[in-house]
């Protein structure tokens, strides 16, 4: 099946576990991609391994707090076509600690990954998205509608994205524009082993959700035609105790 044969995608967290599967799922349906992270290697090894696939892959490695990567990735948008019809926030960041005890600095980082980076990014290709009348999907987290011990300061900056990704909705969708949040609940990779070991808990894989089930969720969702808009997704383990 190639749903996104003539689509441009960019995916920020390409080098993650879930934004590396959603660029897997969408290079598997022909779309071209802009792969961002900050590992330049990682980067281009999944760039060299999708274009096998024979897909166009542009890669752009740096900090998405910052302009300079914004701006890059804006050129490099030009570079793969007239506009962008997918653009996914999968990169993020965590940090365990209590609001006593955390230091100020993690919670200054969190948001600005979790809610600077993806603000930057999607203002900087808001004309990209107009001319395809695109979709912004941000990977929010079940973070985003509740908050747990140990982790205010990572569910605050996702409780903000929501807001972000509501404002934005009521801003853009004049034009065309879609914007799906996605509210995972733990799910395998490097992020979920920081969760375990920042909160005290074991990492059992078995309870988590599979990253390539989350990336198909999404991928399904943008497949819809312009028509209809899914502007929030949740999705939770089977496996209960719900966690
Ligand atoms: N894992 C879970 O249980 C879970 C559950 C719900 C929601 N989420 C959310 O889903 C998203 C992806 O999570 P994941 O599990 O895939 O995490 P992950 O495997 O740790 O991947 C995180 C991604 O974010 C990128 N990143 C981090 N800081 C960045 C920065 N300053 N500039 C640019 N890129 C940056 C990383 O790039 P590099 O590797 O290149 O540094 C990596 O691609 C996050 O927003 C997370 O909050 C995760």
């Amino acid at each position: 099946m190639s749903r996104f044969g003539d689509r441009v995608a960019v995916v920020a967290g390409a080098t993650g576990a879930i934004g590396g599967a959603i660029v897997r799922s969408l290079a598997g349906e022909g779309a071209s991609l802009l792969l961002l992270g900050r590992d330049e290697a990682r980067l281009r090894e999944i760039g060299t391994e999708l274009e096998e696939g024979g897909v166009a892959v542009r890669t752009v490695a740096g900090d998405l707090t910052g302009q300079p990567a914004v701006e890059a990735a804006d050129a490099a948008v030009e570079s793969l076509g007239d506009g962008v019809d997918l653009l996914v926030h999968a990169a993020g960041a965590f940090r365990a600690g209590s609001v006593e005890s955390a230091p100020a600095g993690d919670l200054d980082l969190q948001f600005a990954v979790n809610v600077r980076a993806p603000y930057l990014l999607t203002r900087r290709l808001l004309p990209a998205l107009r001319a395809r009348r695109g979709l912004v999907v941000f990977v929010n987290s079940t973070a985003g509608l509740g908050a747990g011990a140990g982790s205010a300061a990572y569910a605050a900056s996702k409780h903000a994205l929501r807001a972000l990704a509501d404002g934005l909705r009521a801003e853009v969708n004049v034009d065309g524009v879609r914007v799906l949040s996605v509210y995972p609940g733990r799910t395998r990779g490097r992020m979920q082993r920081e969760v375990c070991r920042g909160l005290g808990q074991r990492y059992d894989e078995e309870r988590f959700l599979d990253p390539a089930d989350v990336a198909t969720a999404i991928v399904d969702a943008a497949a819809l035609p312009p028509s209809a808009e899914v502007y929030d997704l949740r999705l939770r383990p089977a496996s209960k105790p719900r966690l």
